[in-house]
Parts: C-alpha cells; structure tokens; sequence
C-alpha cells in the first residue's frame, strides 16, 4: 500500500503544489536567510491518508513513496474532460436502467473482475477503502440467498394475518405498510411468481455482489453506495444491466446468521447488494424525473 517516505531534493522545484494540495498539512515550506527555500514532508503522527495527491500533483515526480505505481501509470489522469464530455455523460448515465431480466448466461471472470475493479476505484471518506466485496456467481448460492431473503415476506405475510392484533404496537413505515391495501396485494403476487420460478428478488442474475464493512463513521455506507454507483456505471458501459437490491441488503442488515454463512464477519454490516448480468431487454427511452429539490442560497 503506498506510502510517501519524503521528497527528492535534486528534483524538487519548489513550487509547493506538494504544499497546497496536502489537506492535512504534511508538507512545509523553510525559508532559508539566503532566500533559499526548502520543501519539507514530516509525517510522525500519520496523518498521511495516502490520497496520492501530492504525487499526482508534481510537477517534477519529487515525492519519494513506496508502492505508489498505479498513479504514474495511468496517464489519462490530465485532462480528464477529453476522455468524455458533459453531453456525452448525461447521456451514458440516463440510459442506464435497472434491470431486472436476464439471458441465462454466466458473467466471465474478466467482466466481474472489471467491474471489482471499477468500484476499487471510487472515493471514500478519508480515503479508507473501508470495503468488502462478496461475488455469488453459483446458482445455488444465488438461490439460498433469494430463500433467505424471501423470509422476509413471509413474514410480512404473517404480520399482516394479525393486522388487526399487531397494528397497535406499530407506528411509521411499518404501520402505514400493514394498513395499506397494496401490501396484499403486493405480497400475493410475489408468492405467485416465486411459485412459478420466477426470482423477484434476485430477477435470475447470474452475479450478486455484496459489499460490507466494519462500522467506522457514518460515512461507512456512502462509500459502499459510491462504490456500488461506479460498479453500475462500469457494468452498463460493458453492455452489461444491474440493479441495486434493497431488499437483500435490509435482510442481510438483520441476519446475524445469513451473514456468517456468506463468512461476513461478525463486526461487519452489510452496506449494498446489488445483481449484475446480460440483459434480455433493450430500454428505447429514458422515463422522466422529478424537479431537484433545491435550495440554492445566492
Ligand atoms: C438503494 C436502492 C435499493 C433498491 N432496491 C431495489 C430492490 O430491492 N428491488 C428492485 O427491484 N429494485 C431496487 N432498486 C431499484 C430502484 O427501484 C430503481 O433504481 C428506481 O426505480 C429508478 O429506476 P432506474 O434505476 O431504472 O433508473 C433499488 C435502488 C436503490 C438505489
């Protein structure tokens, strides 16, 4: 993993790019009586989150660092607008929807590998990479999960038999779900489809990935969401469909057990599912969406 060990000085220019870009303050600048000056890097108490944006930053390749390769190595990281325009963004990222049914065919290693290494690529708070990567690509590893996950209606199911002896100890989402008539409704048709072999959890996907992490700081689940967003994208420019799956993840949230079967650890929670795999349908149009919420303080 990279490590900054300090700056050349034969090829350092002085320039401090090094200096303003270190958000937490690891490079100084001594100004010497001769007008002299020199670029220092102290690091005692780590601070460094090695965000290699001092390497990426300098002019001159000064910053002496271990395992630090890949940010030399890609080289389109200048002028990052050329590689693809506003126009041409929004229109990458409108058309993709999620999919919910597939050809029966397996992903190949080389696609999910691509896709891991998309989400490997995404930010994440103080740069923690604070993620963990689960792929179900056997099918009856995708069907033990969609069972377990299943419980959860048939539960629901349960619950809403004893509306009437329930609903008094229940207040908010759950109470406005047992009393409203889609829930029935709902629910009846997911056990009619289950019954005739269809997955209305996983939709048959042939690739389940399952991203979970040890709690850290409220941004542990935005960064697998982050993580999961670029997974999507990268799978939708290889022609290949995804959808996030909430409901695995909430049950997933709540089995202890379920987790330690999958070899989650115990102190790790689960922050996205989400199914990957060759779409059997073509979306022709992209669907509307709601005004952005804004309140813009000019
Ligand atoms: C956090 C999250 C959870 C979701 N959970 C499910 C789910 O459990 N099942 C499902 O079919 N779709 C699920 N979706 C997909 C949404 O229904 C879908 O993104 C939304 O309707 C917008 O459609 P689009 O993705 O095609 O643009 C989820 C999406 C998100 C972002």
């Amino acid at each position: 993993m990279l490590k900054i060990l300090g700056i050349d000085k034969e090829k350092c220019i002085k320039c401090e790019k090094c200096i303003a870009s270190c958000t937490v303050e690891l490079f100084s600048v001594e100004r010497k009586d001769n007008m002299e000056k020199e670029i220092h890097f102290e690091d005692p108490l780590r601070f460094c989150f090695r965000c290699a944006h001092c390497i990426a930053i300098c002019p001159t390749e000064a910053i002496l660092y271990e395992g630090a390769d890949e940010v030399y190595n890609f080289k389109e990281a200048k002028n990052p607008s050329k590689l693809l325009s506003y126009e041409d963004f929004m229109k990458f990222s409108r058309s993709r929807r999620s999919t919910r049914i597939f050809k029966q065919k397996p992903l190949s290693e080389e696609e999910i590998t691509q896709i891991l290494e998309a989400m490997r690529f995404s930010p994440s708070a103080s740069n923690r990479q604070n993620r963990y990567y689960i792929v179900l690509s056997k099918k009856e590893e995708i069907d033990f999960l969609s069972d377990k996950v299943a419980t959860l209606m048939v539960r629901a199911k349960k619950y809403l038999k004893l509306k009437y002896l329930v609903i008094p100890f229940t207040s908010g989402l759950l109470r406005k779900r047992l009393l409203s008539p889609k829930t029935k409704i709902s629910l009846d048709r997911f056990f009619d489809r289950r019954s005739k072999g269809v997955d209305q959890i996983f939709f048959n996907a042939p690739c389940v990935i399952i991203l979970h992490a040890p709690p850290y700081s409220k941004m542990t689940a935005s960064d697998a969401g982050i993580a999961i967003t670029h997974g999507m994208l990268a799978a939708h420019s290889m022609g290949l469909g995804t959808c996030w799956i909430g409901f695995a993840q909430e049950y997933l949230w709540r089995s202890k057990k379920t987790r330690k079967q999958l070899g989650i650890p115990k102190n790790h929670n689960v922050h996205g599912v989400f199914i990957i795999g060759h779409p059997e349908q073509e979306f022709l149009r992209a669907p509307p969406r709601r005004e952005i919420n804004l309140n813009w303080k000019k």
